[in-house]
């Protein structure tokens, strides 16, 4: 019986291979002969993206010049064109062109669609890979019904400095924080729905670009190759392994070479990598090497890019303009653009466009699915999932009780646009839940009291009054305060991080006025407000939450869900901090508290952030208990019991740290290797364990790829500043 099973199973593994083997050459052999039927100008057409500018100037009927590129097969693939309607527009525009090929739809579509999730900053504090997938799998379906087949996202730029206003985009300082993220998002976002429809998914900004200097957007990234591949590349290799579709070059230059060309990064790609997939540049990123200084001119750019392995170029029109001279010269090869072609036929093969390129527009669909209940609920769990507890005095919180008045104060607490952050495409229409809403929502018998008490920024203090007057009288002060939506985001760098304007004067006053005050800090990034964080008797830091912001913070305030988010970026005291991350070298003179010792301290602010990686507190308490570490055969592993002793069913984010202690180049202090977040009812416990595979510990040193075999230290850590358990260990 068993052979027969076991023949049985062979034979379908056999016959489940040949499918695929027959699959794969027939997608190939139908790219080749589509290839075969192209002029030079149509093959070059392909590698052409253009905006539909439909944000600044409507319909790109209106552009006769776009509108017959599209017809002539000069255009392969177009971005800012949404919707059933428009996209079909577009494509029968496409259709009409010699060879019919269809185009491809990108967008950036950051944190949601329609239905707009927390930011992926957020998302990263979850510190959970199934409430990222969630935010990604919504979002895939609603940009996939709305005629788009590719998402720009996950933006994967791990960075250190909370300056860069991009960090609002990303998945923090951690590098293993951030490939969790990449694994998770890729899968979810590229993963087909059951009616067939599926989104490519976008790896970007391939790479570094969240090392710009002094943190100012497009900046230089001048950096080590041991930084290059142990910080900023981890989470573009895992979206590779886990197969993401495409990649996206970044904009700035690493060590003197342009990302847009930078023949390292690409070799590492197609060649280490092995990767599959296609590369599209930044928006005019090719044409941009003439202004960094790199090529002569946007013919030289071209040929640079192209011979790079940068498939298509987005609006920069260099490809378009100068490949056909340069083929016809000889100086770029015709099988280089064919080898570029044949990437983009094979993903528009995959996404069957050539079966029915109308296969994404269908206007019911569309209208029944962008924003239903079972998004919105998605949205409102994910939300709850990314607030962060950063303080809780006297267990202010959670508010289980009905308060009889409830003043709402600040300049954040019935603004709507400000809820869904920066990078939403839909935003004309913001229709996020203020925290007033929900507050009104959740205590219809209550009499709730707004007041401003001043605006996000300026000196105006008039209004302070007004608000302290209304929180003396209330039972419950929810005080709302922090950055506006585009004070981060792309090219939304900041040189002062600290919360703006005179809120922070507002915050002492409404606390010496009613001291049960809860402050909900919302912004893209982690911010400065050190009176708060000494004042304050609750914090819970709420980021920019999308559409379901009010009613998320609410469950959270209210206790229906009890905060597990942590920091997924070290939240400074101080902007002379600045860069101030967990994984930071020892040094021969580490920083001591102390004054007077020749220690790498400042002698004038602390060297410690004011809430460290993986930071952020709960309702209810955990006990680690019989912690054991084994070495298996080819993993590390640490076993441990978890028990809620607290008054709340919650989730206990476990984390595992590493430090070699020494070898043939250093190491940083601390290193996350594995982390998750356990799920306890009250007066739970549960005996688990954690592997970590000995080929994570592998990293790049003096001399290249290291196994990372040697002296260890393991830690258990409730934040990356606080060690519950260490023990020294061998790695063979
Ligand atoms: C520039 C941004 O850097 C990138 O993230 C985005 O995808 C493109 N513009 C397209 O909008």
């Amino acid at each position: 019986m068993k052979r027969i099973y076991f023949f049985l199973c062979l034979f379908l593994l056999v016959a489940t291979l040949r499918l695929q083997a027959q699959r794969a050459s027939d997608r190939e052999a139908q790219a080749d002969s589509i290839l075969s039927l192209m002029t030079l100008e149509e093959k070059i057409g392909q590698l052409n993206m253009l905006t539909g500018n439909w944000e600044a100037t409507g319909p790109v009927l209106n552009d006769r010049n776009k509108a017959d590129k599209l017809k002539n097969g000069e255009i392969g693939s177009m971005l800012n064109v949404k919707g059933s309607i428009h996209t079909r527009e577009m494509q029968t525009l496409a259709l009409g062109s010699r060879l019919g090929i269809p185009l491809l739809f990108g967008q950036d579509v950051i944190h949601g669609y329609k239905t707009i999730f927390p930011i992926p900053l957020a998302l990263a504090a979850s510190f959970d890979a199934e409430v990222m997938a969630l935010a990604a799998r919504v979002s895939a379906r609603e940009a996939a019904v709305s005629g788009i087949h590719w998402v720009f996202s996950p933006m994967l730029d791990v960075s250190r400095d909370p300056r860069w206003g991009r960090v609002m985009e990303g998945p923090g300082e951690d590098p293993y924080l951030a490939s969790v993220m990449a694994a998770s998002m890729t899968r979810s976002y590229q993963h087909p729905f059951e009616d067939g429809l599926k989104v490519m998914a976008c790896a970007k900004h391939f790479a570094a670009y969240g090392g710009a200097i002094g943190g100012r957007d497009y900046n230089t990234a001048d950096l080590s190759l041991q930084t290059l591949h142990n910080i900023y590349l981890p989470p573009f290799r895992a979206a590779a392994r886990h197969g993401i579709a495409t990649f996206m070059c970044s904009f700035n230059e690493i060590n003197g070479v342009p990302a847009s060309a930078n023949p390292y990064l690409y070799e590492l790609l197609y060649k280490d990598w092995n990767y599959q997939g296609f590369v599209v540049s930044d928006w005019g990123s090719i044409r941009e090497m003439v202004v960094h200084g790199y090529s002569k001119d946007r013919k030289q750019a071209a040929e640079q890019s192209v011979h790079a392995g940068l498939t298509i170029d987005m609006e920069s029109n260099c490809y378009a303009e100068y490949l056909p001279e340069l083929v016809t010269e000889g100086k770029v090869a015709e099988s280089i653009i064919d080898r570029a072609v044949r990437q983009v036929l094979l993903q528009k093969i995959d996404l069957k466009l050539f079966e029915d390129p109308f296969r994404y527009c269908n206007e019911d669909r569309e209208n029944n699915e962008l924003l239903s209940a079972a998004n919105r609920s998605a949205a409102r769990s994910v939300a709850a999932r990314s607030i962060i507890l950063l303080k809780n005095e006297n267990a202010l919180l959670p508010v289980k009780d009905t308060p009889r008045t409830v003043a709402v104060i600040g300049p954040l607490a019935d603004s709507r646009r400000d809820m869904d952050g920066n990078w939403v495409m839909l935003s004309n229409d913001p229709i996020a839940v203020t925290l007033l809403e929900a507050v009104r929502s959740n205590y219809p018998h209550s009499r709730i009291v707004f007041e401003k008490g001043c605006d996000i920024t300026g000196e105006d203090c008039s209004g302070f009054d007004q608000a302290t007057a209304a929180a003396r009288e209330a039972d419950l002060v929810l005080l709302a305060l922090g950055e506006a939506w585009d004070m981060s985001g792309e090219a939304r760098s900041k040189g002062d991080i600290s919360l703006p304007g005179v809120q922070q004067q507002l915050a002492t006053e409404i606390y010496k006025a009613n001291p049960r005050t809860i402050t909900l800090l919302m912004g893209g990034r982690p911010m400065i407000f050190e009176e708060i964080a000494r004042e304050a008797p609750a914090i819970l830091y709420t980021w920019w939450l999308g559409t379901e912001a009010g009613n998320a913070i609410m469950d959270v305030v209210r206790g229906e869900v009890n905060p597990s988010a942590r920091v997924p970026m070290s939240f400074p005291r101080h902007l002379g901090q600045i860069p101030v991350y967990y994984n930071h070298k020892n040094t021969g003179r580490p920083p001591q508290e102390s004054p007077g010792n020749y220690s790498g301290r400042y002698i004038d602010i602390s060297h410690k952030p004011r809430y460290p990686f993986g930071y952020g507190l709960s309702y209810t308490r955990f006990h680690y208990s019989d912690i054991t570490v084994s070495t298996q055969a080819g993993n590390l592993r640490v076993t441990l019991k978890l028990e809620n002793t607290g008054e709340e069913d919650g989730s206990e984010l476990v984390q595992v740290y590493l430090q070699k202690l020494w070898g043939e180049t250093t190491r940083p202090v601390r290193e996350l290797k594995q982390f998750r977040q356990v799920y306890l009812a009250r007066g739970e416990e549960q005996t688990f364990h954690l592997d970590i595979p000995y080929s994570d510990l592998a990293y790049y040193g003096n001399n290249g790829w290291m196994d990372g075999s040697g002296e260890y230290k393991i830690y258990l850590g409730r934040n990356a500043n606080d060690m519950i358990y260490e023990q020294q260990l061998h790695i063979p």
